[in-house]
């Protein structure tokens, strides 16, 4: 997490980084800082807060200059101060951003100590510059004295480097954590997104692990981690910028619920005919797809979710094995891998730290193969991996996850199904579920259309303090993914249990102070779930039931209904999805939270 931004220009570079840094704030915004080098030396402002709180110190005080760095932080090692706002100094001079995490920072801060520096913050990142500076003292190239240091650290980082001497040029550097280069005319930039420069370019060079790169106005060079100079390719970002305004909507996260049935249509387009997933889909080595005996999925939070829906129908359309495990544990253990096992990834973001060190892991495994579903195509995930299945929902922005995970569940349906047709599918039942596929934007419409009745029920949530989820077979993971909703942006402490579970041990929170909300599609399951509802009314729980209208459910006394289409059964999981997120998106207004920018989040996790 935390964003970086830095140019090189024949004008005045402030303005650039300040927007740079606005559309970075989704990667962290507990403080940010730009330092700028022109003949004076360099100068700079930090300010903990939003960009704003930094925006308004340069309107009090502005800064000019051609050569620049700036940061916008999630805070990892101290406090979200002033004095651990980035850049950092070492002496008046040299100033550098990072985001990522250095490991060894402790051993390196006594060595630093031992040889008189003295710090000022309590981040990791203090080191980086110290020792960029005590290196300067016997290699005397900027570049050279970055790459020595480089060699030194443990973790993960991508840099920003500026020294007041060296006029002409900057220095940035990446391993493990994302750095785009942008490509402009006399002007170079970098950053963490592409999003953050499309104000200025539309032409980027991808970094890859390892590399340092020299920027002047006029050449971008690029070292590989050996030090040999390497041409990588410039692609041009092909989104609307337009994707990144919210337009008529108050907040980001609204404007992408409401995007679902285009992105999904989107999601869809040229992956299915009228009667057939269409398996050049996956590139051309879609063979893959006849070999599968396993499948292993691995993801984090959101997207872990998404893939906990597609062991259901992995295993019920395909018939065989799949698991689903979250990154952060997968990565730490020893893995057993059935021969002829897919290893599939899912991430919105393409960054996230332990999905890419899961993959990483996983290559040395004895996989079939690597894909990826992700939503950036530009992403790391995206490039370490075999195969992709890109979801097209377009920039995400809000924190919390909305359309980049029903885009996911799709690209998941599309991948259950090619894998079950290698499997046995028939032509009739491939073809029954694309046709449900296709209908697919317009019940996400039809879902949508109780975004008014959702509203009034939100404030019936404001005062509450918790909540408890609860679902059957593919409504579980979806009850998951409704309390982690709920609880990220109105901070409301919400749990998600599978209906059955209740008796065993959650029903003992139940009374009238406990909304619980039940997930109840017209199904087989459809009985069973009503009696574990019985349990709760019994209880004097207030139930929140969200149930198409062949269930017979409707408002009672201890009974709120909301009505949800009724879909064909593959389809339950996306369309129940909706309404939850328009439940999470009302309660926080109600109860006033920063819905794009919750607390302590931020929405591309690249450190651990
Ligand atoms: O970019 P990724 O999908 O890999 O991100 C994984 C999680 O950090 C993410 O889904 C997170 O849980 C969302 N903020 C949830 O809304």
């Amino acid at each position: 997490m935390c964003g970086i931004v830095g140019a090189i220009a024949r004008r005045n570079v402030a303005k650039i980084l300040l927007e740079g840094l606005s559309r970075l704030e989704y990667r962290g915004y507990d403080s940010s800082g730009v330092a700028i080098n022109n003949l004076d030396g360099v100068s700079s402002h930090r300010a903990v807060g939003k960009v704003q709180a930094l925006r308004d110190k340069f309107t009090a005080e502005p800064l000019d200059g051609k050569i620049g760095i700036a940061h916008t932080r999630w805070a990892t090692h101290g406090k979200p101060t002033e004095a651990n706002a980035h850049p950092h100094f070492s002496g008046e001079d040299l100033a550098l951003v990072h985001n990522g995490i250095i490991e060894n920072h402790e051993p390196l801060r006594r060595e630093l100590k031992a040889k008189g520096y003295e710090f000022k913050s309590e981040t990791d990142t203090e080191v980086i510059v110290h020792l960029i500076h005590d290196a300067l003292k016997t290699e005397p190239d900027l570049l050279k004295a970055v790459q020595n240091v480089l060699t030194k650290l443990h973790g993960a980082f991508a840099i920003g480097v500026v020294k007041n001497d060296e006029n002409g040029r900057f220095i940035a550097a990446r391993k493990g954590s994302p750095l785009v280069v942008g490509v402009g005319i006399e002007e170079n930039f970098i950053a963490s997104d592409q999003l953050a420069l499309l104000h200025v370019t539309d032409q980027f060079i991808f970094l890859e692990e390892g590399d340092v790169v020299e920027l002047t106005r006029d050449q971008v060079t690029i070292f590989d981690e050996k030090g040999e100079v390497q041409e990588r390719p410039i692609s041009v970002f092909n989104h609307n910028v337009d994707a990144t305004d919210k337009g008529e909507f108050r907040h980001y996260m609204m404007k992408e619920i409401y995007e679902q049935s285009s992105v999904i249509s989107a999601c869809l387009e040229g992956r299915i005919s009228e009667t057939k997933v269409l398996t050049s889909c996956f590139g051309a080595e879609s063979e893959f797809l006849k070999d599968i005996e396993n499948v292993h999925i691995v993801a984090c939070g959101t997207s872990y979710h998404a893939g906990m829906v597609a062991k259901y129908w992995i295993e019920d359309l395909a018939g065989i094995p799949c698991s689903v495990e979250v990154a952060s544990e997968y990565r730490y253990r020893k893995v057993a891998v059935p021969k002829k096992t897919l290893f599939l990834t899912l991430s919105q973001s393409g960054e996230t730290a332990d999905t890419l060190a899961a993959l990483r892991m996983a290559k040395e495994l004895g996989y079939l193969t690597t894909l990826a579903i992700c939503n950036v195509p530009s992403s790391t995930l995206v490039r370490e991996s075999a195969l992709t299945l890109l979801t097209n929902a377009g920039p995400e922005i809000g924190v919390a996850s909305t359309k980049a995970f029903t885009t996911q569940l799709t690209a998941l349906l599309i991948t259950s199904v090619a894998i079950a047709v290698e499997n046995g599918l028939s032509a009739e039942k491939e073809q029954e579920l694309v046709q449900a596929m296709r209908s697919l934007p317009a019940y996400i419409n039809d879902a949508l259309a109780q975004d008014a009745h959702i509203k009034v029920i939100a404030d019936r949530f404001a005062n509450k303090h918790n909540a408890l989820f609860l679902g059957r077979g593919t409504m579980f993971p979806i009850a998951l993914e409704g309390s982690l909703k709920l609880k990220e942006i109105s901070y409301i402490h919400a749990e998600a249990y599978p209906a059955g579970e209740l008796k065993h041990g959650p029903l003992a929170l139940v009374d009238e102070d406990m909304p619980i909300i039940a997930l109840v599609p017209h199904n087989d399951m459809l009985d069973k779930l009503k009696s574990n509802l019985q349990e709760v009314a019994a209880r004097g729980g207030e139930l929140y039931v969200f149930a198409d209208k062949e269930t017979d459910l409707h408002n009672e006394d201890n009974i709120v209904f909301t009505e949800v289409p009724k879909v064909d059964r593959i389809l339950e999981p996306i369309v129940h999805t909706i309404p939850l997120q328009l439940l999470s998106y009302h309660v926080a207004v109600v109860k006033g939270t920063d819905v794009d920018q919750p607390r302590n989040l931020a929405k591309s996790v690249t450190v651990e």
